[in-house]
């Protein structure tokens, strides 16, 4: 194959931005053959956008088409997993959209249908590209910061206003969205928290829902999560506060970062805090280290970084920076805040997939699905700056 021949579905503010870029020859070896959204009105200005591009009504009529190698998946969080399912199905290699789907239970569908497939699958986890997050991940996996003691994540920077909530009649509901904060904007930090420390054992979670917009779900929360190794997390997120925080700190036994402000700082202990407990004779000694600061000098690739990188895996077979299969980990986190939110008890981790799955319907089938504004103004093709890291 030379050419990844791909479809688009979903045309919002996100799949229109991924099929301009490709449309318009950014990703190399990838070629921009089909489009699909339910809505009329999007598939009319796909079509006026694009020439030689078919534009489809269902996804299933586009997969039936058979004129693409792989599909984009752009659409609200509860149709990831269906539509990968069935694009899988029909031989097509996938890159879906964060989250990869609303509760464990239909990604562990998803990523089974994938296994059988064979085919890549991917997951727009484009704040990995971020240069200081990737060198945190190397430096906390090769155990520079020696074992795990300590994980803070305040990411409050995620503002939202009411007219966000209000742009999209799926956003903020749960039988539309299926969550909040929690399964919108922090996904990625979750993601980042869970690849570069790994999963917590159990977690407790306080989601407070409403708490600064007219919305059904929580636009602030607080995790606190718990190791098998006795180490502690916690994670704090909201779409309410302003100005906001993006900070986040990892210390181990042999010492710590700190990333804020687009810097890392690291701080290296010459001797690793447990033997130096138990061997310095003295009450207050505090223990010699080496401070390094690493200023992002780098932009993120973000989105087009992950795209390069999923048509490199299916033309020459390149890792993959963001596999499909870690997409199911940071929902394990969020689906374990929720439960142990609504439950007011703490929740292990994997989460019970079945409990989980029924307390979700029930929340969703006293949903209220609203209008949402007729107002295009923010899909125009672009990637937004607020998609990427903010300081
Ligand atoms: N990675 C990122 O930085 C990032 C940023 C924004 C959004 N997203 C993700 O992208 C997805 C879409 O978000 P958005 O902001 O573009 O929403 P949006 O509402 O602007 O767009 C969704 C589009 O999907 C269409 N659609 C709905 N159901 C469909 C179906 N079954 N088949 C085909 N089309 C369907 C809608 O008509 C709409 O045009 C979400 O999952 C969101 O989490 C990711």
């Amino acid at each position: 194959m030379e050419k990844v021949r791909v479809g688009v579905i979903g045309f919002g503010n996100m799949g229109s931005a991924h099929a301009k870029h490709i449309y318009d020859g950014l990703i190399n070896g990838m070629e921009l053959v089909a489009v699909c959204d339910t809505d009329e009105a999007k598939r009319e200005k796909a079509k006026a956008a694009f020439q030689n591009v078919e534009v489809f009504a269902s996804h299933r009529e586009l997969l039936k088409a058979g004129l693409t190698d792989a599909v984009i998946i752009a659409t609200p969080h509860y149709f990831h997993c269906p539509i990968a399912i069935d694009a899988f199905n029909a031989g097509q290699h996938v890159l879906s959209e964060k989250p990869a789907g609303v509760y464990t239970k239909q990604i562990l569908e998803m990523n089974e249908a994938a296994k059988k497939s064979g085919k890549i699958f991917a997951i727009m986890f484009n704040q990995r590209t971020n240069m200081l997050f990737k060198k945190a991940h190397d430096m906390v996996q090769n155990g520079e910061l020696g074992e795990l003691k300590r994980m803070v994540w305040i990411i409050t920077n995620w503002y939202r206003t009411q007219h966000y909530y209000d742009s999209g009649s799926w956003r903020a509901t749960w039988a539309g969205e299926g969550g909040g904060v929690l399964l919108n904007q922090a996904p990625h930090n979750l993601d980042i928290w869970q690849w570069i420390c790994g999963l917590p054992k159990r977690v407790r979670g306080f989601c407070s829902v409403a708490k600064y917009h007219h919305i059904e779900v929580e636009d602030d929360a607080t995790i606190y999560a718990e190791y098998e190794n006795g180490a502690t997390g916690i994670f704090i997120t909201s779409t309410g506060e302003a100005p906001g925080t993006n900070r986040l700190e990892i210390g181990g036994t042999k010492g710590k970062l700190v990333i804020e402000g687009g810097k890392m700082t690291v701080t290296k202990l010459k001797v690793d805090e447990r033997e130096f407990c138990f061997d310095c004779e003295d009450n207050f000694s505090t223990i010699p280290s080496e401070v390094e600061v690493i200023e992002q000098t780098e932009k993120e690739s973000a989105h087009m970084g992950i795209l390069r990188n999923f048509t490199n895996a299916i033309l020459h077979g390149e890792a993959l920076l963001s596999p499909g299969y870690d997409g199911i980990n940071e929902v394990q986190l969020s689906n374990a805040a929720y439960l142990s939110s609504w439950k007011d008890k703490w929740v292990e981790i994997p989460v019970n997939a079945d409990e989980y799955y029924e307390e979700l319907r029930k929340k969703a089938e006293n949903s209220e699905l609203h209008e949402g504004i007729k107002n295009d103004k923010h899909a125009d093709m672009k990637y937004s700056e607020r998609w990427s890291v903010r300081w």
